[in-house]
């Protein structure tokens, strides 16, 4: 007889789990594919938080080939490119509206001294770079190469200051060399650098993993450090800079309660007559968030040619997403209950053992896997959007969880590309809250509900619901009712492959195309088969 048992994900979304007594899935023997079933509702009526489309965002740093190859070729390349750029790249990227991208790093940021990389490229250093093996850092691409990367993708800058090794003279000289107006001596200097217009700076992180690589610092020292930035870092193009201070890693709690403590507002303990300002002064807060196939930083597992086992772990990993974000976010709403600081996840995704690269370069194949650590993850920041309002994939192209892989003049997108590619319409859509009554996929003792989903409302009043699959054998059918509305017509498309390891190769057709996928209309509901192993994204109206 089955039970149930409600397990409430935080935030905007409700999901109640019905927790099947089928035991283990078979999927290993590849026996039972029956379809099983869940119910979701979609509540139209109840218009939750704007998806922020920054949720969307990625990150880039200077290693492995992320940056050299995987972006930069150099204006003297036989690999097409625009200015140095590679034009495959910045296609792909167009193709999915990559709204910001964090650069340049990582641990590399706070070792990077900014006017190492300006001027004319003769005259650059060519140094070593010290957080990634120190390996060969020709200075190549620099400010004026981000930037204009992110003019031909049509995204903004999310930039990264050197808190670990650099000062905040540095750091607000690099403010003023990039949006200061040219009738001033950093704009002069921009402008014989070939740039007149100052820039916009939207985001600035202020260090990165100072408890670690930026620094070991303990929270006391960092919160003083970030008060200290904070204090002189500003744009001087009129916007207002929107300060990222670094949060914690994974569940380090302790770490984000005393950053909020001491950091968040100018004044701590204000007192009744002195001055004092109700004005954060941070923008967001970050979290960095890796998933691994289990919990254990020194043994990921296997990036291919992995089991049901890998599969299960990194999924019940990723699943933790929520539960992170949650108690995160109960600690900020002790200090911040309007929620106006944001909790940023600039970096999060897939990281694996690499296979054949030298291992600091962090290349990693892309399998099916991915594609849905993706969705789930996406799902969940989706339902959180009144807390998480920034979100940056690891590491866009190359490292980590690509979109995009290259090999030399070869490129492909990955199977994680295709899931932003169908997540787009959530971007600056409203999240509607959702319910879903699934059964859970059971593996040994990992228990997850096998149907994860998010909906959202577009300008135009198109609902979208975007849903993972993570049972590897068993389809679902999936009745989806939408409270306080009719459906009118409906459209899915869905991305799964053979095996749950398949990868995307260079030699062979991508494989993870997504493909249309039947859709029943019946009143307010709608029913469609999703496949094992599958994301899908269902528009209606
Ligand atoms: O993304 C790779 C590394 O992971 C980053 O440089 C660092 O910030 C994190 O530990």
């Amino acid at each position: 007889m089955a039970h149930s048992c409600g397990r409430l994900a935080s935030g905007l979304a409700l999901v109640l789990i019905a927790v099947s007594v089928t035991g283990p899935a078979k999927a290993d023997a590849g026996i039972d594919d029956t379809p099983l079933h869940s119910d979701a509702t979609v509540s139209a009526s109840a218009d939750g938080p704007t998806i922020d489309p920054n949720i969307y965002g990625q990150f880039v740093e200077h290693l492995g080939r992320g940056v050299y190859e995987g972006i930069w070729v150099g204006p003297d390349s036989a690999i097409p490119n625009v200015r140095g750029i590679r034009s495959d790249v910045v296609a792909a990227l167009r193709r999915i509206k990559v709204p910001v991208i964090l650069w340049p790093g990582g641990c590399f940021a706070d070792g990077y001294h900014w006017r190492d990389g300006i001027g004319s490229s003769e005259g650059r250093p060519r140094g070593l770079n010290a957080a990634w093996s120190k390996s060969p850092e020709t200075n190549a691409f620099g400010t004026h190469e981000f930037m204009d990367f992110l003019d031909q993708i049509g995204a903004k800058p999310f930039v990264s200051v050197n808190v670990g090794s650099g000062s905040v003279r540095e750091a607000d000289d690099w403010l003023r060399y990039m949006t200061a107006p040219q009738d001033s001596a950093p704009g002069e200097e921009r402008a014989a650098n070939g740039r007149v217009q100052p820039w916009e700076v939207p985001f600035i992180g202020v260090g990165n993993e100072s408890w670690g690589c930026g620094g070991n610092m303990t929270a006391d020292t960092y919160a003083a450090a970030f008060r200290h930035y904070a204090a002189f870092l500003r744009t001087y193009s009129g916007e207002r800079a929107r300060l990222i201070a670094v949060g914690a890693d994974t569940d380090d709690y302790a770490w984000t309660d005393r950053v909020m403590a001491l950091a968040m507002n100018w004044r701590p303990q204000p007192t009744p007559l002195a001055l004092t300002s109700d004005r954060p002064l941070m923008w967001g807060l970050s979290l960095h968030f890796y998933t691994f196939a289990g919990n254990d930083w020194h043994a990921k597992g296997r990036n291919v040619d992995f089991d049901e086992n890998g599969w299960t772990a990194a999924l019940a990993r990723a699943d933790l997403t929520d539960e992170l974000i949650r108690r995160h976010s109960e600690i900020m709403d002790r200090y911040d209950p309007e929620k106006r600081v944001a909790l940023a996840v600039d970096e999060w995704g897939g990281w694996f053992q690499s296979e054949k690269d030298a291992p600091s370069q962090l290349y990693l194949e892309s399998t099916l896997r991915d594609a849905l650590i993706a969705a789930k993850s996406l799902n969940i920041f989706n339902r959180h959007a009144d807390r998480v309002r920034m979100a940056n994939l690891a590491q866009m192209v190359n490292v980590i969880q690509s979109l995009v892989l290259t090999r030399g003049a070869a490129m492909v997108v990955t199977p994680t590309y295709h899931v932003f590619d169908m997540y787009k319409p959530h971007q600056g859509a409203k999240a509607l809250p959702v319910r879903v009554e699934t059964p859970d996929y059971v593996r040994g003792n990992v228990r997850l509900p096998s149907i994860d989903l998010s909906a959202s409302r577009d300008a135009s009043g198109k609902v979208h619901v975007t849903i993972a699959n993570l049972d590897p054998a068993r389809p679902n059918r999936l009745s989806i009712h939408l409270n306080g509305g009719r459906w009118r017509r409906a459209t899915a498309q869905t991305l799964t492959a053979d095996r749950i390891d398949t990868r995307i190769t260079f030699d062979k057709a991508d494989p993870f195309v997504p493909r249309p996928l039947p859709v029943r209309l019946a009143g307010s509901d709608v029913e469609i088969v999703v496949p094992s192993k599958s994301v899908t994204v269902l528009e209606a109206e």
